[in-house]
């Protein structure tokens, strides 16, 4: 059985502080769910207020990006061992943001789960197809090398940390969510290049959440997708009173 998910990606939102009271807010919602895993990605200047106001809690702190070197000149850069000193269990790892605007490569996500993995981090690794690769009906393909470069090189023990995201471009901060139906139709064939690469032990052990546009009122219709493990969540995630009725749905 594959613990459901309900990850929120903060991106480039509150502060310490702000990060901080949103865990007092959520915690005693989120003690009484036990059969989901949650976690939450703050920024990086509020990863430790956010940890240390979830201490105790199965509140789980995720970083949103890292370097693959551990120490050196890459200003404005953070290494794994960082994000664990931080507090964090979990990083984000090729998010299509991070591609889109800021040149992040298949061969970049490969270091940086080699990275996060060797730090002790459970990568939450992200795939998707833009708008128009879809309509081009090229999503198969990008999909499939996004995954191959990104993470088929891996040892199956370690493909066997990770989670993967699927989030379609299209369907990010637009408000449109992909159907549940595209949606199982992308995991499932994720889930497909895991067994061919990895067998179907490993494939179905691991959680593919679907992110892009989720809300408490289309949660529950995605999670009920045999493939659909969790979601990845953005603006939704926000505010407490929604991230707590995603951990509700
Ligand atoms: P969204 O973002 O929920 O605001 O669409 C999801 C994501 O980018 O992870």
């Amino acid at each position: 059985m594959r613990t459901p998910v309900v990850a929120g990606n903060w991106k480039m939102h509150k502060t310490a502080a702000e990060a901080a009271a949103f865990v007092e807010a959520v915690r005693p919602v989120a003690s009484k769910v036990t059969e989901r895993e949650i976690i939450i990605a703050p920024a990086f200047p509020a990863l430790a207020a956010a940890a240390a106001a979830a201490q105790g809690s199965n509140i789980q702190i995720s970083g949103q990006n890292l370097h693959w070197e551990s120490h050196g000149a890459y200003t404005g850069e953070v290494s794994a061992d960082m994000l664990v000193a931080a507090g964090c269990s979990h990083v984000i790892i090729g998010h299509s943001e991070r591609r889109q605007h800021f040149g992040e490569t298949d061969g970049a996500v490969h270091l940086k789960v080699l990275a996060a993995l060797d730090a002790g981090l459970t990568p939450i690794v992200c795939v998707g197809e833009t708008l128009e690769q879809r309509e081009a009906g090229n999503t198969e393909t990008v999909l499939r090398e996004q995954w191959s470069a990104g993470v088929g090189g891996l040892e199956p023990a370690q493909f066997a940390r990770l989670i993967i995201a699927y989030e379609p471009v299209w369907a990010i901060g637009t408000g449109r969510t992909a159907t549940p139906e595209i949606a199982e139709a992308a995991h499932a064939e994720i889930r497909s290049l895991a067994t061919e690469r990895f067998g179907g032990e490993i494939a179905e052990s691991v959680r593919i959440l679907y992110g892009g546009s989720v809300k408490p009122s289309n949660f529950a219709g995605l999670l009920d997708c045999p493939n659909i493990d969790g979601g990845l969540v953005g603006g939704a995630s926000l505010p407490a009173g929604s991230f707590s009725d995603l951990l509700l749905a």
